[in-house]
């Protein structure tokens, strides 16, 4: 294929990723932006396939292969209760990448090159090498922490700061025994490759569970860094253009979530916030109000406005379906139903809007934290399904408490609170939830699915169900 038509080809892609970008936005036009995603990377891989550079088609069979079929089975095996685990692996991949094309170009240095363009051309690789490798042991780390096979506390050494202000210094003063080349330049780079990969594990393994959702936003960043770094050394237009936008829209994505968080954007750079408690956290005292499925569904006839608050147990327990039953009975019963999303509810940024998409709720009832979070004193029933750390009232009113600052869903203020979960265990952050000793708060313990598959059965049961069980 032509150079131009590789360039006329590399701008569509281009143009399709930014549309692809652009439809993501939104629910409603997510899929098409999916679409569009798609086809930008199928012309953009085609067209590299196509051109001057590549000409170990042998080996890129050999390779793409086994890729694919690894990926296709991962992705249509995982469970969307693993998707950030997944999403955490593949952003270490991103990483492992920039610093493989970076070893790689060094040990085939470009003959070429000269001058000024030599001196480029080594930094682009010293800069990829130290990107990716943090993004590739910060995002391993971030992964086994959302398995729980790293401990979701933050694990904080003391004068960590220094510690990885020291080691960033010493990768910046290493970089000019390595700019004069020769037999030990590959060694240089392989100590600031090996303290990179320990300030990326020092960076993650210090932040707190609450606060994970922003640190794989920062990864995410980081990954599409570390792909513009790739681009670079490849002379690869495209790849820069890719891994900038995937960059600046992590870090765009980053900011809203810090800013719903509470927390400071530098503070997620320097690793490890959510730091600040002068004192243990106040101890919890009350008693627990279990509750049944007849009386919540009581509740739920005799409410006029009610609102859902879900959060990662409705994900486990895949209880979206009924969830949505229930409100298509409730709203033909003439009631105000509207769904609260915490923009951390979950495990992935949007979790809950893709789950109650695919349940078919419709978009205009699912309202942000913002948008809904003044109305709870105007609400008679409030079904929080799965969700604790977001409807955490600690949060505002301890400030000893782990996740104190951060923005909940204030559930409380509403007239009854029904709390569907197995027990009164602590959620993702690890911190006790006052919400389940309130006086107006009624616990409904056991698995969401079978909680809402039998208030559904109970609501369906009666044609004017107020009148009947008000009067049973
Ligand atoms: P969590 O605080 O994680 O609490 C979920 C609750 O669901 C648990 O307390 C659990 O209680 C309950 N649960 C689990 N399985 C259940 C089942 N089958 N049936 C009923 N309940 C079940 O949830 P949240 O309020 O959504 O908060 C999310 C947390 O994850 C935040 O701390 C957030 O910072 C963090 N996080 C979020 C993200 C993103 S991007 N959204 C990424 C990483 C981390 P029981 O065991 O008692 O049932």
């Amino acid at each position: 294929m032509s150079n131009s038509l590789i360039t006329v080809a590399y701008i569509a892609a281009s143009a399709l990723f930014i549309l692809s970008l652009g439809g993501l936005s939104k629910q409603e036009t997510a899929r098409r932006g999916n679409f569009l995603g798609i086809l930008g990377m199928l012309i953009a891989f085609g067209a590299t396939v196509a051109s001057a550079q590549v000409t170990g088609y042998g080996v890129l069979v050999s390779t793409l292969l086994p890729g694919l079929a690894i990926g296709a089975l991962l992705a249509a095996r995982v469970a969307m209760t693993s998707m950030p685990q997944l999403v955490g692996i593949l952003n270490s991949f991103g990483g492992l990448a920039s610093v493989l094309v970076g070893f790689g170009s060094f040990l085939q240095a470009e003959a070429a090159l000269t001058g000024v363009e030599a001196t480029i051309h080594d930094i682009e690789i010293y800069v990829g090498v130290f990107i990716g490798t943090v993004t590739f042991t910060g995002s391993v780390v971030a992964c086994g922490k959302l398995q729980g096979i790293v401990s979701s506390k933050p694990i904080a050494l003391p004068g960590r700061h220094f510690v990885n202000l020291g080691m960033l210094v010493a990768i910046a003063v290493l970089l000019f025994p390595y700019m004069q080349g020769g037999e030990t330049a590959l060694t240089y780079l392989g100590i600031s490759c090996a303290i990179a990969a320990v300030l990326g594990v020092n960076l993650v393994i210090a932040i707190g569970g609450a606060d994970m959702p922003v640190v794989i936003s920062m990864l995410n960043s980081y990954s599409g860094w570390a792909a513009a770094a790739a681009g670079f050394m490849l002379s690869n237009d495209l790849l820069i253009v890719t891994g900038a936008l995937v960059g600046s829209s992590g870090a765009i994505l980053s900011y809203f979530m810090c800013k719903a968080m509470n927390r400071s954007f530098i503070n997620v750079m320097a690793g490890g916030f959510g730091e600040g408690a002068s004192g243990p956290a106040a101890e919890i005292t009350g008693t627990a109000t279990p509750t049944n499925i007849e009386e919540t569904v009581e509740l739920l006839d005799n409410a006029q406005n009610v609102i859902i608050v879900p959060g990662y147990g409705m994900a486990v327990a895949q209880a979206q379906h009924p969830v949505s039953d229930i409100t298509k009975i409730l709203r033909k019963r003439g009631k105000q139903v509207r769904f609260g999303i915490h923009p951390v509810a979950g495990r992935l940024p949007g979790h809950m809007n893709v789950l109650l998409a695919e349940a078919n709720v419709p978009y205009d009832i699912v309202l942000e934290m913002d948008e809904i979070n003044d109305d709870f004193p105007e609400t008679d029933v409030v079904l929080v399904i799965g969700a604790n750390d977001t409807v955490n009232s600690s949060a505002l009113d301890d400030p000893n408490s782990a996740i104190a600052g951060m923005p909940v869903m204030e559930v409380w203020k509403s007239d009854s609170v029904i709390v569907l979960k197995r027990s009164l265990s602590s959620g993702y952050a690890g911190v006790d939830n006052p919400l389940f000793y309130k006086d107006n708060t009624m616990m409904l313990f056991g698995d969401a699915k079978q909680n809402t598959t039998a208030i559904l059965a109970k609501l369906s049961e009666s044609a004017t169900p107020s009148k009947v069980l008000t009067t049973a």
